[in-house]
């Protein structure tokens, strides 16, 4: 049954998913990332595609695949990623914001490999933008906005605060442990602070049941 219509429960809905982790260059082949796999967005690509949704990805660079009926636009850095999301997010019902954007980049690009010439080099960062509250100051009537946190510790109070700063219908929240696992727990907690613990024994049922709980 996989990538077969399974539930008609997303049918005639525009879904945009981010995942990956974005890359902040600082010369050609150096950059600043961090360890997210991009599964849980594929899944919930695919698991939305298969509730009969028509779906985009905007993806940071990821070692995963899709099948071919999922739009996938390919991205690298938090700049790149925003250019992609401004430009398309209006015609989008539900906006999911997987994507761990990295919060600073390199100030400086060196268009030559750097070379091990200091004893001991400074990166200079500066701030991305923040894409998810962009789209909650910017959200459309009805549109249905989704924020993830990964949290290593207060896990409640971290998301609340963030769906609350975004102005987001629903948040996500994972212990940084679910990273690179193949079993999942986390909570959903919608914008009246109602909450549902999810918990999985792969990722593929969490990404399902996440956004069975969003659309029911
Ligand atoms: N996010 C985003 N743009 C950023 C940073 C984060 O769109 N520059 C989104 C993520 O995709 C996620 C949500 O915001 O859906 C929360 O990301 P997170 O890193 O947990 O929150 P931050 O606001 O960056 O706060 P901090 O990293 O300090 O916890
Ligand atoms: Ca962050």
């Amino acid at each position: 049954v996989k990538y077969a219509a399974t539930s008609k429960l997303l049918k005639g809905k525009r879904v945009l998913i981010t995942a990956g982790g974005t890359r902040e260059y600082f010369d050609p082949i150096r950059y600043i990332s961090n360890a997210s796999s991009g599964q849980m967005g594929y899944l919930l690509a695919e698991s939305a595609y298969c509730m009969g949704a028509d779906v985009v990805v905007i993806s940071a660079p990821t070692c995963l695949k899709l099948p071919s009926q999922i739009k996938k636009i390919d991205v690298v850095s938090a700049q790149d990623m925003f250019e992609k999301v401004k430009e398309l997010y209006q015609e989008f019902d539900i906006i999911i914001m997987n994507a761990a954007v990295a919060d600073f980049r390199p100030q400086e690009y060196s268009s030559q490999k750097l070379k091990k010439d200091k004893e001991n080099p400074v990166i200079q960062l500066q701030p991305n933008p923040d894409i998810l509250k962009f789209l909650g100051e910017n959200k459309r009537e009805n549109q249905i906005l989704v924020g993830f946190a990964a949290e290593s510790d207060n896990l409640y109070q971290n998301a609340v605060d963030k769906l609350k700063r975004k102005n987001l219908d629903f948040i996500v929240a994972n212990p940084v442990k679910v990273f690179s696992q193949d079993f999942y727990e986390g909570m959903l907690i919608n914008k009246s602070l109602n909450t549902v613990n999810i918990s999985a024994k792969n990722k593929e049922n969490a990404a399902f049941e996440i956004l069975k709980i969003i659309f029911s």
